[in-house]
């Protein structure tokens, strides 16, 4: 892809910035500009400080001290409409659009063209309708934005921004709930934008992504700056070095070779549900890491919260060690020696103004409690945080609430939970969306160490190379179906790739 060379401008400037939540020193001493026409990528761990930064240009928070200059006139970002009026906005970790109203309501809301106090919809509609068309990016206005996919979703964010005039754009982590084609088509727009003249500061733990598509990369770690370099400097080597402070080393852990002669643990028979899924059937043995690859979309996780109990199947049957497996509901599926690190943290994983003790143990709180003695809060206590510590969550303390955690260790999180429980069979969907490289690393060992005590695992992911690296076999799916199943070294990018796009 090529590069922008033009004449660098600094349009917005951070010096010796610094901003601290209570003892967390999030960001410290901070000096970095962000130019127009650049595509400016910020890396580091989880907790690094990159959103705090992005956070910092909205008028999300304000800065401790330090200076922020715009057009190098000293600003006070004192609110997100104060940067909005500025030209600055963001498109969220989390999508932040209303579900339940229109497309073109979530792209024109709070700007609304009026005729005398009336709001004219027609004048609006025309006015989105423009900015769909000028960056080529269509979808019907009047969709009900709940119904889309995510990535459409995003669009309607990313046509949102637009829609504002926007001179930069922070993109946090925008390609971490998208496909692989639907990434490229995010490259190809933030690209187009970069060229138009938009500054785009874009955070992501997609190194490969951000080597691809930035023009310069900063390097953040504990809060504080590393260095900022030309992205033709740096490698992926270099880059994971300069995030964790350590040697690159090996991603994923040596696989744990499985006993052929390993009962099964799990057997599903024709399992369907409506407009779901249809007719899966598959066998996992004990030790085994059995993958799920496909587009997003394509059935996973509806399958994965059938056999976890979250939802009943239509049809078929599920077999647990040799016996007949009724689902009920989730706390049986727990009893019986099920794990589930569920896809969203938001939606079905946290519940975000509670603690991170409350969060970790809340499934398990029966097992801490006793008739006599009640519950059992120092035995809750040193599990949860034996479970937080293994899983590395850098965190204020257990009693904090999880909103105030980094992304990535609200990812950590949901991993915690299910580890916890030492299960038999932990089903993990998109488990490492949004970690960094070292917590990835961490995941990986935790899920390879349940193989080798004779766990089984069921390992949903997008991230091909994840698939490939971790699983023994794996189950490609598409629309609703099992269209591959690939053992070994018959697991390679290209056929997985193949089938999830298999039409039928
Ligand atoms: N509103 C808040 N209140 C308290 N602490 C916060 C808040 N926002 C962030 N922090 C803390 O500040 C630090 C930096 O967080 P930040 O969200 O910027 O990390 P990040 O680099 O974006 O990480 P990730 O890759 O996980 O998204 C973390 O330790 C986090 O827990
Ligand atoms: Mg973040």
């Amino acid at each position: 892809m090529e590069k922008h060379n033009n004449n660098a401008k600094a349009f917005i400037s951070f010096d010796k910035v610094s901003k601290s939540f209570g003892a967390t020193k999030a960001l410290i001493n901070c000096s970095v500009s962000f130019e127009v026409g650049k595509i400016h990528a910020l890396v580091g761990e989880n907790g690094a400080g990159k959103s705090t930064l992005g956070k910092l240009i909205l008028g999300v928070h304000k800065h401790d001290s330090g200076s922020i200059k715009i057009d190098g006139k000293e600003s006070f970002l004192s609110s997100p409409r104060e940067s909005v009026k500025q030209g600055l906005v963001g498109i969220s970790q989390e999508l932040s659009l209303l579900p339940d109203r229109s497309v073109v309501d979530n792209i024109a809301i709070g700007r609304e063209t009026t005729i005398g106090p009336f709001v004219s919809n027609k004048q609006t509609l025309e006015k989105v309708e423009a900015v769909m068309e000028k960056y080529d990016l269509y979808i019907e206005p009047s969709r009900v934005v709940g119904s889309l996919s995510v990535a459409d979703q995003q669009k309607v964010e990313i046509l949102r921004a637009l829609n504002t005039n926007a001179r930069l754009i922070v993109f946090d982590e925008p390609t971490a709930r998208l496909a692989s084609h639907e990434a490229d088509q995010l490259h190809n727009l933030v690209h187009s934008l970069a060229k138009s003249g938009t500054a785009v500061v874009y955070i992501s733990h997609f190194l490969e992504e951000v080597l691809k598509i930035s023009d310069t990369i900063t390097l953040l770690r504990n809060g504080e700056k590393v260095r900022t370099e030309p992205t033709s400097k740096e490698t992926k080597k270099s880059l994971i070095e300069g995030m964790t402070g350590r040697d690159a080393g090996n991603l994923f852990p040596k696989k744990p070779k499985i006993n052929e002669k390993s009962e099964v643990l799990l057997k599903v028979k024709s399992l369907s549900r409506a407009n779901e899924f249809k007719d899966v059937s598959f066998e996992i043995k004990k030790g085994e890491i059995l993958g799920i690859a496909g587009l997003v979309g394509s059935g996973r996780s509806e399958l994965a919260h059938a056999i976890y109990g979250n939802r009943m199947p239509d049809s078929g049957s599920i077999e647990l060690n040799g016996k007949e497996f009724i689902t009920k509901n989730v706390a049986h599926s727990i009893k019986n020696g099920m794990a589930m690190v569920p896809e969203s943290r938001r939606d079905q994983g946290l519940i975000l103004e509670r603690s991170l003790l409350e969060n970790t143990s809340l499934p398990y709180l029966e097992q801490f409690t006793s008739w006599i003695y009640g519950l059992n809060k120092n035995d809750e206590y040193s599990e949860v945080d034996d479970s937080c510590k293994t899983t590395m969550i850098k965190h204020g303390g257990l009693e904090k609430e999880v909103q105030y955690l980094s992304g990535g260790n609200q990812q950590k999180v949901l991993f915690a939970r299910a580890a916890m429980n030492k299960p038999k069979l932990l089903i993990a969907d998109e488990p490492t969306r949004g970690v960094d490289i070292g917590a990835k690393q961490v995941i990986y060992e935790l899920i390879s160490q349940l193989s080798k005590v004779g766990e089984a695992v069921l390992l949903i992911s997008s991230e091909v190379e994840e698939i490939i690296g971790m699983a023994h076999r794996t189950l490609v799916m598409s629309r609703g179906k099992v269209v591959a199943e690939l053992k070994g070294n018959q697991i390679t990018k290209s056929a997985i790739m193949e089938a999830a796009f298999e039409q039928d």
